[in-house]
């Protein structure tokens, strides 16, 4: 029996390729263990978004070199592998399979080849319609399941390194993800997590057409599933359609992710985002509007070039604005292929770190008073797990927060993928403490 290890870094799209990878595998007669030093074959899912994902990976390459000699194979899959290629070979030589993620459908090929001998193999086109469909993914979580919808990016903002690292937008026809909804329907999972790096870019490739709305309404319909949710939306797609699609079926969570990037109009031009901040606070408008009570989420760069404190001022006034439940924030790292590259007025490390603290600070306030305001009511969760050191349930809410919990004298035993009614008591700023009600 052959032996493979994986190791993932990176986004959701890239946790999921993984499943399909160790799916891909297992149906090749390979079996998956835990640690690198029991695996012949030892593949490194890698992320390239920002230096230090790309340096984490060639540290982590380093540290399994001493296991080289020993008749195992290394394989980089992923962002890394395909921005840096045959290049990777150079820089780890004890690696010999180099694959970016448009290409994995070719894997089993691939590890023909090194099997016969080859000392050196790559995947690496990205002149391709392929969306890697398999009926082999294995599941990490037995609950909630990631499907890919569509895969790539035609945007190009001039930070980003995705186009180059998965290629051109290619939707799933709707036929076959309602056929994998259905299908995890009938497993038992009951939440489903539509992935893409702009997923609300989706358009069923079928002659029949449709959006994303438009299957996010299909998906909301499929019996047995009780929480469908999206990642990541670009505001320039995001139309008034997807939250009219959330009004009217509480399956579909009121939670988006609505990545701003910056709060300036000449930062978002020279950003390359296609919107300006008037246009990004009119879908911000449709969602306060909405009677689900849509938590709103949201990505922030600072120190992007020539980013002055005028125009980190306007993202912080963004954040009063917004009032986002949560941010993901980063300090703007130059990217190779991208056209940032060419931009005047890099600004130093530190001006970017005290940027971030500052802004950090403030959205952590924000986020107290949010969920300080959740204090007193009830919220279903989805039971995710037990906590041993602080002897609470962890619970998901469809806005995902983070709801921990007790279960005071319940006869019936607790279980994750479960849900049940909590009481909000105590609110920190990033998650809420509360106990089961029946
Ligand atoms: N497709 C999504 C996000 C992709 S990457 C979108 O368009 O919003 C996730 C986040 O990483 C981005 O939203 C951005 O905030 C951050 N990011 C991407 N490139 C970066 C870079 N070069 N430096 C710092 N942060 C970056
Ligand atoms: Fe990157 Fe922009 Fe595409 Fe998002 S939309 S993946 S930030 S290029
Ligand atoms: Fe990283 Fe690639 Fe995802 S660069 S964030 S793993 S698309």
């Amino acid at each position: 029996m052959k032996t493979f290890y994986i190791e993932t870094f990176g986004c959701q799209m890239n946790v999921h390729d993984s499943e399909k990878v160790i799916g891909t595998l297992v149906d090749q007669g390979y079996s998956q263990v835990d640690t690198p030093d029991q695996a012949e074959l030892v593949l490194y899912n890698t992320c390239s978004i920002r230096d230090k994902a790309e340096q984490k990976v060639f540290s982590r390459l380093q540290q399994f070199k001493r296991e080289a000699g020993k008749g195992k194979t290394f394989g980089v899959l992923g962002c890394v592998a395909q921005q840096e290629g045959e290049k990777i070979f150079e820089r780890a030589p004890h690696v010999s399979l180099v694959c970016g993620s448009a290409s994995y459908n070719k894997l089993p090929e691939l590890l023909v080849q090194i099997g016969s001998g080859e000392k050196r193999v790559t995947g690496l086109s990205l002149d391709t319609e392929d969306t890697f469909e398999t009926a082999m993914t294995r599941r990490d979580n037995p609950h909630r399941a990631y499907i890919t919808i569509i895969e790539g990016c035609d945007k190009a903002c001039a930070y980003c390194v995705v186009p180059f690292t998965r290629g051109p937008e290619r939707s799933r026809t709707g036929e076959s993800i309602l056929k994998e909804a259905r299908e995890l329907a009938d497993m038992g999972y009951t939440e489903i997590q539509l992935l893409g790096q702009n997923v609300n870019s989706y358009r069923d490739p079928s002659p029949s057409g449709g959006d994303f709305a438009r299957l996010l309404r299909a998906v909301g319909e499929v019996k047995g599933i009780r929480r469908v949710r999206f990642t990541t939306s670009h505001p320039r797609d995001f139309v008034k359609d997807i939250i009219d699609a959330i009004d009217e079926n509480p399956v579909l969570c009121n939670h988006v992710h609505l990545p701003v990037q910056a709060g300036s109009d000449s930062v978002l031009k020279r950003m390359l985002r296609l919107y300006t901040r008037d246009e990004y606070m009119r879908r911000i408008e449709w969602m306060k509007r909405s009677p689900r009570n849509i938590a709103i989420t949201t990505d922030i760069i600072v120190g992007f070039p020539g980013e002055t404190e005028d125009d980190f001022q306007k993202t912080l006034a963004l954040l009063d604005d917004v009032q986002y439940d949560s941010m993901f924030s980063f300090k703007y790292s130059p990217r190779p292929n991208t056209s940032a590259l060419g931009l005047a007025d890099a600004m130093d490390e530190v001006e970017k770190g005290r940027r971030l603290t500052i802004l950090q600070e403030k959205q952590r306030a924000i986020q107290l008073r949010n969920n300080s305001e959740l204090i007193g009511k009830v919220e279903e969760v989805m039971i995710e797990g037990f906590n041993n050191a602080t002897l609470q349930w962890i619970g998901r809410t469809s806005q995902n927060r983070t709801l921990n919990f007790v279960a005071a004298g319940t006869p019936a035993p607790l279980q994750a993928g479960q849900y049940r009614n909590v009481l909000v008591t105590r609110a920190g700023a990033n998650s809420l403490v509360g106990e089961m009600v029946n």
